[in-house]
């Protein structure tokens, strides 16, 4: 039986467009039942409605800091949709740590760097910063503290002397596009356990995938 997905934007969202053209395909394990964006503006949000996901407006503002009052919106929301699992995509909105722990093991995060490396804000310029060869994106599950958690999946590409934080992101976009539909489908379909803080998974790197950077000619 396929597993229910919600995603959560606040932006573009174009890894959630990834996701729900992946699971579009007759053999992933896991179904978008919904959108929900925290902000009314969110560009993502008529790119769900046109591929026909129900996109919801719950705006957080309103909020201000009750954090718990806007969780308990959402929840409803999620209950309504009966959603086994949560992806979250460019939210821009931190949870109570008791919402993260109702939700442990079934709320996933997509980073773009090589976390432990680079959490929080500005990832691509801390990257860039501490003049690392390599650098990407993780798919991780959520625990309260923020860009941590159970690596599920990551990707790399190689850092280039002349790259800005907008050239880096750009290529980290395109590695987040095929990790993220490929991290809900392990998941989704059983291939992922927790032990402690680790995720071990039936899905391995090829032997012999090796990226070298910068590489001699
Ligand atoms: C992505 O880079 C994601 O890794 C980060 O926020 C960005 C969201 O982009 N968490 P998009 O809204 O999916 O296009």
């Amino acid at each position: 039986m396929k597993r229910r997905v919600a995603i959560l934007i606040s932006g573009r969202g174009s890894n959630m467009t990834a996701l729900i053209e992946a699971a579009k395909e007759h053999d992933v394990p896991a179904e978008i039942v919904v959108v929900i964006s925290n902000k009314a503006d969110a560009s993502g949000l008529p790119n769900a409605r046109d591929r026909g996901v129900p996109a919801v407006i719950l705006e957080s503002k309103p909020f201000g800091n009750d954090r718990a009052g806007f969780e308990a919106e959402l929840q409803a929301v999620l209950d309504d949709n009966r959603v086994d699992l949560i992806c979250l995509a460019g939210f821009m909105r931190l949870f109570t740590a008791e919402f993260v722990q109702r939700w442990q093991g079934r709320m996933l995060n997509i980073h773009p760097s090589l976390l432990p490396s680079f959490p929080g804000l500005d990832p691509h310029g801390q990257a860039l910063r501490a003049g690392v060869k390599i650098s990407g994106a993780t798919v991780h599950f959520v625990i309260p503290e923020t860009d941590a958690g159970p690596i599920v999946m990551q990707g790399a590409v190689a850092v280039r002397d002349d790259d800005t934080p907008a050239t880096l992101a750009a290529r980290v976009l395109q590695i987040e596009h095929r990790i993220y539909p490929d991290a809900l489908r392990l998941v989704a379909g059983g291939g992922t356990r927790l032990d402690g803080g680790v995720c071990r998974t039936t899905a391995h790197g090829r032997s012999g995938d090796t990226l070298i950077s910068p590489e001699l000619a």
